[in-house]
């Protein structure tokens, strides 16, 4: 599932800017304040399209969640998922415009569509008169122009370091899904479960915090348990096949883009969560 890059992307994604954040570093220590309300924190490294990440943060509106994707193309199918999902709104395929689905959904998207020009579908929200003005819609409150949800936020970049980003203890959770296999053993110290992630998600997470990871790929599987061994890990859940009628993870009830299309191929999705205790 290879994303080809799209065009014009940077522009298209600035429609969205009130709601992704593009230097986490600037955050650390303060990742609260961009939610609604302050609850614990939980991140998903490497969202793709998102489905995951927003069908949790529906679920769980006591937690907060920041979907982390450096791939602008990718974060870009995320947004407008979510805007359509979760807003009741759809960018036309400039990827410029609004079609306002209802008018009653006005209220709720002129506090969240950045400003532009504005169309509203007629047909489907029977209005008569203009088809398309100008609207130079802007957030009451301040510059949060597009949020994702009150409980979820975006991140538009590759985290090399986790530290970097959070402060000791800021975040409850981690969550890995389908991460790059990254096949050739030189590579290996770019897999998400490397040993040198792992103490980076040790230091960001609060003592008992867990990390869940699911892929299909048996290989990196294996390579990420025993990554997760060396480090002391505790094991708290373990599966090689998450769907397996009559099991009751959590976790097969949020499925993501790739383990959607791998399991309707009749792949086994391999699955693990373990906590972290600080050294
Ligand atoms: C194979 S895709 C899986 C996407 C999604 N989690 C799913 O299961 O459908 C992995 C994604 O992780 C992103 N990614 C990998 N390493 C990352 C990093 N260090 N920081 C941010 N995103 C990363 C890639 O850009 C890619 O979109």
């Amino acid at each position: 599932m290879r994303q080809r890059r799209i065009r014009d992307l940077d522009e298209k994604l600035d429609v969205y800017s009130g709601g992704i954040y593009v230097n986490p570093r600037a955050l650390k220590g303060r990742w609260q304040a961009v939610f609604e309300k302050e609850q614990p924190l939980f991140m998903e490294l490497g969202c793709g399209k998102g489905q995951f990440i927003r069908s949790l943060a529906a679920a769980h509106p006591e937690r907060n969640y920041l979907a982390v994707e450096g791939n602008g193309s990718v974060l870009l199918r995320a947004l407008q998922r979510t805007a359509r999902e979760s807003l009741g709104i759809a960018i036309d395929q400039d990827d410029r415009n609004v079609l306002l689905k209802h008018p009653s959904d006005a209220p709720a998207i002129e506090k969240m569509v950045p400003e532009g020009i504005f169309a509203v579908d007629r047909e489907r929200a029977g209005i008569t008169g203009e088809e398309r003005f100008d609207s130079p819609w802007r957030s009451a409150e301040g510059d949060r122009l597009f949020a994702a949800g009150p409980n979820l936020v975006y991140a538009y970049t590759y985290i090399r370091s986790v530290p970097e980003v959070f402060q000791d203890g800021e975040l409850t959770g981690i969550y890995l899904n389908f991460s790059d296999p990254w096949p050739k053993d030189r590579q290996a110290n770019r897999r998400l479960t490397h040993r040198r992630y792992l103490e980076g998600y040790r230091a960001a997470l609060q003592p008992g915090g867990c990390l869940e990871f699911k892929t299909d790929n048996e290989a990196l599987f294996r390579f990420s348990v025993e990554e997760f061994e060396a480090c002391g890990l505790e094991r708290l859940e373990y599966t090689e096949n998450l769907h397996e009628p009559d099991a009751a993870y959590e976790s097969a009830g949020f499925m993501t883009e790739y383990e959607q299309k791998f399991s309707s191929l009749g792949h086994p999705i391999y699955y693990c969560k373990v906590k972290f205790e600080k050294r």
